[in-house]
Parts: structure tokens; sequence; C-alpha cells
């Protein structure tokens, strides 16, 4: 890309029309790939007795078998790639705190492809030709830093290849280079801005200018709280391994009303986690990925576990999703209520008092599990304090009034609640 990378690519801007057409020939030829390449994906569509010929429309895509992490799994570390390894350029990884790790592959025509939808995402942010691009996402197996570095390049600005860690030398760069934009983990960003305040330096006066921040759930309150202390304009960037890494769907600077899907390559559906049954759009349920571009992993109808909704288009023709709410993964049950971190975490900025560093923990009494969610005092405020006490108090209530559970709260000094210079780990589970 040159200086015409700067321009929106006319799929973007295509009518739907045009838009389920490309989706429907490139649907067709994925799955008819998967089958022919995959010895999984025959294996597991022939179980389903459904062929590649039987999808004619788009909706006919709800007859094909659903992929899920333990499918990945089960087929370690290349089984379900559809060309042979030697075909691969790169190889990613994702941790996973239990069992092995989920490993995917790229051409390098897949490499291309996700650093042309990583290239669109930071355009689609606001950059401009010129601009500098700090990236505070992890390097190595996780697909952030790779993922977003490449994106960046692709676009034609400048990259920092940092990486996760070494907090202060993040801050002695940023202010060193000069970097306009800064792509990290929304956690790590507030570990990064509680850095350059004890440096004494004022966080919003520095050179940045925008914020692309995913790989984890945050909310809009987290947003406005991270706008205004780093003096920037933040964006949602969403994505997965298994699906490609950042870039599935990011948000536009004029609206950032949820990250725009950038269907050319991955298409939607939301299902009732339940019963496996698309419902429509606007509803809200499981969201499900198919790749529509992928040579080395193609991804069928890919369980998420991330809970949203699917809105429609307004900056793009795309359609959008809302914030995730959490991963199903994440999801805590308090006496039969359901509770994500992001309820509490939109509480929680709320209170002038409280910083928004916290955890839920979760402990069993009995058979009943309970929440104790730990939070910082702001800086200057002490968790013995009268101010202090009262806000943990109205936190209690307001949870109690709008989440529905009792929980306990547990007020910490600055620094008490772990930093992660990634994905922060919001639920802490001791139930054993
Ligand atoms: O986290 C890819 C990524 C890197 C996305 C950098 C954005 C920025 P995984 O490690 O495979 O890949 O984790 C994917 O993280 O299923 C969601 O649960 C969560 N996630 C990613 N982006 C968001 C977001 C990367 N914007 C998992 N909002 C996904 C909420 C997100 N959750």
């Amino acid at each position: 890309m040159s200086h015409t990378a700067f321009a929106l690519e006319p799929i973007e801007t295509a009518s739907i029309d045009e838009l389920r057409a490309l989706q429907l020939k490139r649907l067709q030829a994925t799955l008819r790939h998967a089958y022919a390449n995959s010895p999984v994906y025959r294996a597991k569509f022939d179980a389903a007795g459904v062929h590649p010929d039987d999808c004619r429309s788009l909706a006919d895509l709800a007859k094909f078998p659903f992929t899920t992490k333990k499918d990945l799994r089960d087929s370690y570390p290349f089984g379900m790639f559809a060309v042979p390894r030697e075909r691969c350029a790169r190889i990613h990884a994702s941790s996973g705190t239990t069992g092995k790790p989920t490993v995917v592959g790229y051409t390098l025509k897949d490499i291309d492809t996700w650093a042309g939808v990583v290239a669109r995402s930071i355009r689609a942010a606001g950059a401009r030709p010129g601009d500098m691009v700090h990236v505070s996402y992890g390097y190595g197996l996780f697909t952030g830093g790779m993922g977003a570095h490449y994106g960046a390049e692709k676009l034609g600005l400048t990259v920092v290849p940092f990486g996760g860690g070494q907090t202060e030398r993040q801050v002695q760069l940023i202010q060193d280079f000069r970097p306009d934009i800064i792509m990290v983990t929304p956690s790590y960003m507030l570990a990064i801005a509680d850095e350059f305040e004890r440096l004494g330096l004022d966080p919003r006066s520095c050179s940045l200018r925008i914020g692309i921040f995913g790989a984890e759930p945050w909310t809009n309150d987290m947003r406005l709280a991270i706008e205004q202390r780093m003096g920037i304009s933040a964006v949602d960037i969403y994505g997965l391994s298994e699906v490609m890494g950042p870039g599935v769907a990011s948000e536009c600077a004029e609206t950032k009303d949820g990250p725009t899907i950038w269907e050319d390559h991955f298409y939607p559906e939301i299902i009732n986690p339940e019963t496996g049954e698309p419902v429509a759009d606007g509803e809200p349920g499981e969201l499900v990925f198919t790749s529509l571009t992928k040579e080395a992993l193609p991804i069928i109808r890919y369980r998420t576990r991330d809970l949203t909704r699917l809105l429609p288009g307004t900056a793009r023709s795309m359609r959008r999703m809302a914030k995730i709410t959490g991963r199903s993964d994440d999801m805590m049950i308090i006496r039969g209520v359901n509770v994500f971190p992001t309820q509490i975490e939109e509480l929680i900025l709320k209170r002038s008092e409280l910083a928004p560093h916290y955890q839920c923990i979760l402990t069993r009494e009995g058979p009943m599990d309970s929440l104790k969610v730990a939070v910082e005092t702001r800086h200057g405020v002490a968790p013995d304090s009268l101010e202090a006490r009262a806000a943990a108090k109205l936190l209690q209530h307001e949870i109690k009034v709008y989440v529905g559970s009792s929980v306990d709260i547990e007020l910490r000094p600055e620094g008490g609640v772990e930093r992660s210079v990634g994905k922060a780990k919001r639920v802490v589970d001791l139930r054993g």
C-alpha cells in the first residue's frame, strides 16, 4: 500500500447486495477448500451429512457443523491445516491456561490478508500518513504484536515494535520518539498511564493522539476514563487467533459505536449458546465466525464463546458487533445470577474514589459461590478513609441493584491489584 492506502477500499462502502454476493462466492470456495484439503473438516462434514455443494445461499451455512477449540486441540499441532505445513509462512499459538495451546498457521497470502485488515483497522481509527505507531501488544506466539506490526507497516506507517513489559522504558520511548498511535491492551494502557504519573509526567501532554485497544473485554466507561486520562481518542479492535488475530473487526473513529466486522474476510453469525440455533441480527448470543479467504487454516463456524450482538453498519456498509459483554468462560454465577466482570467494571468507573484496577475473586462457602471484588482506591485516597469506605458501600449497593448480586468489596491501596502486561486477569477462581 502507498499513500492511496488512506482512501477507503471500495468494498468498505459497497452495497449490501455486492457484499453478500462476494461472501457467498468466497464461502463456497472456503467450504470446498476445507473439505478437499483438511481431513478433519472432511470427517466433520461427512459425519454431519453435508457437502460443500449443499451451500447455495449464505443461510445454508447453518447446515454445517461448528468448529470448537476442542477440534483444534484434538488435532494438535497442525492436524486441521488445509495446506502442507511447508506452505505455512508462520505459526502462532494461543497460550490457553490449561491443556495444549491452540496452534494456527498462515500462508504468505494469509499474512498479507491479515496485514490488510489490520491496516484497514488502523486507518479506521483515524491514522494519517506519516504517523508513528508504538506497539505494546506482546510479540511472539501471541498474535497481538506481530499482527499489529504488519498492519501498521502495510499502511506505510513507522512502527516501534516495543512489545509488552518494561513499563518505565515504554514511557521513556514514548517521550523520546513521540509516536502518534499506541496499540496495547486497555488494562496495560492504564499501567502505562500510572507509570507516566509515577515519573512525574502528565500523560495528557504526551504525543499520542490515538489508542487502538483490544484483546480483552473493556467497557465504554473505561474508554472515557482512558481518553480523558491520556488525552487521546480510543477505539476497540477485536480478533482471535483461531480466526486470524487482531483486526477481525475494528471500530471507526467517526462513530465509535462498536467494531465493524471486516465481513469480506470473516462471516459472522450469532447463535443461541445452548441450542446452537442462529438468532436474528440485534439479538444477543455467542459470536461464531467463518473465514472467507484463509488458506492454511480455513475456519468454519468457529464458536468464539464471546457474547455480543450483530448491529447494522454505520460508518461502513459492513455490520458491527456490540462491545463484547464477556466470554462465556468468564461468566460467574452468584446465587443463580449471571455476572460478568464488565458489569462490575462499569460500576467501579462511576466512583471517582476508586481506580479502574480490579479483580473478581470467587470463593465457595458450603454449596454457594461468593464473589469478592478487589478494587484499588485512587491515587491519594487511603483504603481506610471515610470517603473510600463510603465509595465501597455505594459500589456494593449498585452491584446489588443493577447486577442483582450480593458481593463483598475489598479496598486495596494503589498497586494492590496485580498488573498484567497483556490481558488482565479479571476472574480469580479460588473455589478449588
Ligand atoms: O487477543 C487477538 C487480539 C490481539 C485482538 C490484539 C485485539 C488486539 P487471542 O489471544 O486468541 O487473540 O484471544 C482472543 O480475546 O475471543 C475475546 O475473548 C478476547 N478479545 C479480543 N479482542 C477483544 C475486544 C487476541 N476488543 C479472545 N473486546 C477473544 C473484548 C476481546 N474481547
